[in-house]
């Protein structure tokens, strides 16, 4: 698939010494991993998030929501790194700074070679206890779900409706969105705060903000560049413009 990549934004791009991106679950769609708000195949659309995504849930029903983590954990391993994430890993080292913030808990980022990554929603890779935080490793394999040396039970260390974000990372992606030239929101909805506010304070900060998707979102009309279309087919023809453009000048 061409898309055309406005030649205005590869000067940007080959500008700029800050860069920041927020990457959403479509950024691994074309790894096979299924987004959340699709209308048809989004999980989303499929389960509910109120059963399987928040601290309540997880009280009234602890095998659903561990049985239930653990098969999207089982189908996360069976997958690879798309060419939107290997451009993105290769992005990375054209730039002083780089930034890489996801709301995916896939690993997939670091996967295909990402170094600088702020994950906001935590990681299906690891569990912690659900009383003390602590996290537990290798995920023991005994009980669903397993317990804590404290009798509480585990659960997967990522975000659930009602949390808040870890506040390292919070800081770490508001920081690099503050301070970047050029923000790329690739694969969101844009609609889940607060990731969402990221390219809007980027934007404040007078970057120049690109969105990559291939449908409209709350954040395209205030964009400088839409690039409708999938992540796995534009990020790599965004690296090899800016190469060709770095070889020869602008
Ligand atoms: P969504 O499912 O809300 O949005 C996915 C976006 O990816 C949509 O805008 C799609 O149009 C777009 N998309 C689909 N295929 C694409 C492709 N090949 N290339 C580029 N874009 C594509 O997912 P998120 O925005 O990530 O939170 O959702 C944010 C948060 O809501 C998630 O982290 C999760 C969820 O509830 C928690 O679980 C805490």
């Amino acid at each position: 698939m061409s898309i055309v990549i406005p030649q205005e934004l590869i000067e940007r791009l080959a500008a700029a010494r800050r860069v920041a991106v927020l990457t959403g679950a479509g950024i691994s769609a074309e790894s096979g991993i299924p987004t959340f708000r699709d209308a048809l195949t989004g999980l989303w659309a499929n389960y509910d998030p109120q059963e399987l995504a928040t601290p309540e849930g997880f009280a009234r029903n602890p095998k659903l929501v561990w049985e239930w983590y653990a098969e999207r954990r089982a189908r996360i391993a069976g997958v690879a790194p798309n060419p939107g994430h290997i451009a993105l890993a290769a992005l990375e080292k054209r730039f002083e700074r780089f930034t890489l913030v996801t709301q995916n808990i896939d690993s997939l980022h670091q996967r295909a070679g990402s170094r600088e990554v702020v994950e906001l929603h935590g990681n299906i890779a690891r569990v912690k206890c659900s009383v003390e935080q602590t996290v537990a490793s290798p995920i023991p394999q005994d009980d669903s779900p397993p317990r804590c040396h404290c009798g509480a039970y585990l659960r997967p260390d990522v975000v659930w409706f009602g949390e808040m974000l870890p506040a390292d990372a919070l800081a770490r992606a508001e920081e690099a969105a503050e301070h970047c030239e050029v923000f790329l929101s690739i694969g969101t909805s844009a609609q889940v705060y607060p990731a969402a506010e990221l390219p809007l304070r980027a934007l404040s900060a007078g970057a120049t903000v690109v969105e990559i998707n291939p449908e409209r979102t709350a954040l395209t009309r205030h964009t400088q560049f839409s690039l409708q279309g999938p992540a796995g087919a534009i990020l790599p023809q965004l690296l090899a413009r800016l190469e060709a453009t770095c070889r020869t000048g602008p």
